[in-house]
């Protein structure tokens, strides 16, 4: 997942975000000998298949796939990755939650889930922008569930329990969904807000030269 960070923001918080390399700028030449995989774009039957329950969550190969995802996502920008947006048809996905996005400012690093399991606490539900690496340029606004309980496998092969809710919640549906061959435009309730992100930064810009604008006269007035 590709955090559109679009709702309530200036557009200060929107373009540092994008000069970090939403757009896709050129991968520096330290990402060139990574190994970066190929990511499936929304079409590819894989996308919209049930992938297959990891039988061994210890297996080297598991452990490889995601050193691999792990440097995809970090060279895409994104929070979260599934295993079948780099064509392998397993539960498994890769996020992360920065801490700035969260209520209580508690983060998670790099973290791999196997295998998971949601269920909704609660009846609450937050709409806010999302985006995909595997649906690129565009973002949405989508529903998910506030508060979640999730469980599953980790890369050690030990059980993980988590209650969260938020942000954190929001990824976990994001990249599970993935995992049940679906992807967020077909959460969406209006698929109206479905848009591309350059042409929101700009709508954004604009808005922000426009109120400037509207200062820079107040100032003139004031002056005069
Ligand atoms: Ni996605």
């Amino acid at each position: 997942m590709i955090d559109g960070r679009l709702d309530g923001l200036c557009g200060d918080a929107v373009c540092r975000e994008r000069s970090g390399g939403f757009t896709g700028a050129a991968a520096p030449p330290i990402l060139a000998s990574m190994a970066i995989l190929d990511i499936a774009l929304m079409g590819n039957p894989i996308l919209a298949q049930q992938a297959a329950l990891v039988d061994d969550p210890l297996d080297p190969a598991i452990a490889a796939l995601v050193a691999d995802m792990e440097e995809t996502m970090a060279a895409a920008n994104g929070v979260g990755l599934a295993a079948p947006q780099v064509k392998r048809s397993l539960q498994l996905v890769v996020f992360k939650v920065p801490a700035e996005r969260t209520e209580d400012g508690v983060g998670l690093p790099f973290s791999v889930l196997i295998n998971p399991v949601i269920e909704p606490l609660g009846e609450a539900i937050d709409e806010a922008y999302e985006g995909c690496l595997s649906v690129p340029g565009l973002t949405g606004r989508v529903p998910r569930w506030r508060q979640i309980g999730y469980r599953g496998i980790g890369l050690d092969g030990k059980a993980i329990e988590r209650e969260v809710s938020g942000f954190h919640a929001r990824v976990i549906q994001h990249e599970c969904d993935h995992l049940w061959g679906r992807l967020y435009p077909s959460r969406m309730r209006d698929l109206g807000s479905l848009a591309f992100v350059d042409e929101l930064y700009r709508q954004v810009q604009a808005s922000r030269d426009d109120s400037r604008d509207v200062e820079a006269s107040a100032t003139a007035e004031e002056e005069e």
